[in-house]
């Protein structure tokens, strides 16, 4: 059974009172239901997390990616200068999904830089909720595919 974890960064827990017009009106516990039942009929075991601050998410990487398969991540404005963040999931021995829930590259200039995307093996990005669900689909494809060939 795979594993994936999910990682929601900071201001992600305010979804739903965030400007719906941009992040949608769906709660974070809502997104994360969905994402679940996905996962579930996929025979997938996901670990979710969130979190406003930066070590933690850290922290979360180094200390669950051995017992992970594969990472998923929304670092929210993280995205756009956290070498942090980057660096953990570099060193981090699994593949990686970066997720957002808007178009980044259709928004402000600032949010079309992301400085962790390097370190994954690819990003989706503008599909709401749906977003994480293609990163499943695109991690269960590249774990399938027994690539040893991880794109960092
Ligand atoms: C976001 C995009 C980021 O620029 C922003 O800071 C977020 C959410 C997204 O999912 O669209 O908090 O990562």
């Amino acid at each position: 059974m795979l594993k994936i974890g999910i990682i929601n960064g900071p201001n992600l827990n305010m979804l739903g009172k965030r400007d719906q017009k941009i992040y949608g009106n769906l709660t974070l516990e809502e997104m994360n239901c969905k994402i679940k039942s996905f996962a579930e009929k996929e025979g997938i075991e996901l670990i979710i997390m969130q979190s406003n601050f930066e070590g933690e998410i850290i922290e979360f990487i180094q200390q669950n990616a051995s017992r992970l398969n594969g990472l998923v991540i929304n670092p929210a404005a993280y995205t756009h200068y956290s070498y942090a963040i980057a660096d953990a999931l570099r060193d981090c021995s699994i593949p990686v999904v970066e997720v957002h829930l808007s178009n980044i590259f259709s928004r402000e200039d600032f949010r079309g830089k992301s400085v962790t995307a390097s370190a994954c093996i690819g990003q989706i990005a503008g599909f709401g909720y749906q977003s994480y669900i293609l990163a499943i689909h695109a991690l269960q494809d590249f774990l399938k595919k027994g690539s040893s060939e991880i794109n960092k």
